[in-house]
């Protein structure tokens, strides 16, 4: 809580410090910031993994992490099969069927024990410090739940992704969110960030839809996926996927200065994921500090009118560089 110096009216003359809402939110300042200079640095620095770094294994998840080095992985994004019928469903997800690479792997086995598996494994490549976000649609949050209790993770956090759109229903609400679990190995230890003053668990962000591009139906925004990683890894980290997909993990890592490693069982997506990494090039989207500044300022001026107010008539400068 921060205060103002305004003096009040009291009979003693006293110095009283009146609460004016949203002055720490105006002067927020990361704890852990690194320069550009400093993140390509750590980035082209040792590894932090003795996992091969920025690759990408064609092959089912549960037996690749079974050979991991256990403790290897400093964050995890995992984007697991959705355990629906998705393909055939393309029409309603009003796209182009030749645009969708076909052969989404779903999951043949029973949803709760693949969950179960794949978790068990997880937890057992995580660095002590590491988190993972694992994301699910509501029908299949009971299993996953279920999966990280089993594998010994805490959650910390549990967030609602809402994006703008969902399948048309005639007599239901329509879906148009998205569970996303933060997930710690051990957590008195994990590793956070906190990038912004007030990181709410509510993400509003919307899937962007690009006419005319190749995708696999399923493909998350690169925003959701960089978010996760600048709140929970430092640069030269290694973020795990274990189920690739697009290779959305490895291109949004990349281009925040993070080194990436994951499985995707579908090899039709090789070429596709290739293509998406290539065209990135290291660090190119890194978040600058003016530009962090800048953001929790324009969020905070927003909402709250008073501390600007109060900071513009005391001769306060509120910008990025100040
Ligand atoms: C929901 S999609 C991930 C989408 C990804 N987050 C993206 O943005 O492109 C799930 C992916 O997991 C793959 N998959 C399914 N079972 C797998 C397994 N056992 N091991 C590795 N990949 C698997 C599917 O082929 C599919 O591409």
């Amino acid at each position: 809580m921060v205060q103002s110096d305004v003096k009040e009216g009291n009979p003693k003359g006293k110095r009283r410090r009146k609460y004016i809402p949203g002055l720490a939110c105006l002067k927020f300042v990361p704890d852990e910031y690194w320069s550009p200079e400093e993140a390509q640095r750590l980035y082209e620095g040792p590894p932090h993994s003795p996992v091969r770094q920025d690759t990408i294994c064609f092959e089912d998840c549960i037996g690749g992490m079974e050979r991991m080095p256990p403790e290897s992985v400093d964050l995890v994004v995992a984007d697991p099969p959705f355990g629906i019928d998705f393909s055939g469903k393309e029409s309603v997800y009003n796209r182009n069927g030749d645009l969708v690479v076909d052969s989404y792997h779903e999951i043949d086995a029973d949803y709760g024990e693949f969950t179960e598996q794949w978790m068990a494994s997880l937890q057992k490549v995580m660095k002590p410090h590491a988190t993972a976000y694992v994301f699910s649609g509501w029908n299949h949050l009971e299993d996953v739940l279920r999966g990280a209790r089993l594998s010994g993770l805490t959650t910390i956090n549990h967030i609602i992704w809402k994006y703008q759109f969902g399948v048309f229903t005639k007599k239901k609400y329509v879906t148009s969110h998205y569970h996303v679990l933060l997930l710690a190995k051990d957590p008195n230890k994990y590793y956070f960030n906190k990038i912004e003053h007030y990181p709410l668990d509510v993400w509003d962000i919307n899937r962007k839809y690009k006419a005319g591009e190749v995708k696999n139906g399923t493909t998350l925004p690169l925003e959701v996926v960089r978010q996760c990683i600048e709140f929970s890894s430092k640069p030269g980290d290694l973020v795990f996927d274990p189920f690739m997909g697009m290779g959305t993990t490895a291109v949004a890592a990349k281009s925040v200065w993070r080194r990436f490693f994951g499985f995707e069982r579908n090899e039709l997506m090789q070429p596709v994921i290739e293509e998406r990494i290539d065209s990135v090039t290291p660090g190119q989207d890194y978040t600058t500090l003016q530009e962090l500044r800048r953001k929790n300022i324009e969020k905070a001026k927003e909402k709250y009118p008073l501390a600007v107010k109060y900071l513009t008539k005391a001769g306060v400068r509120i910008d990025a560089e100040s």
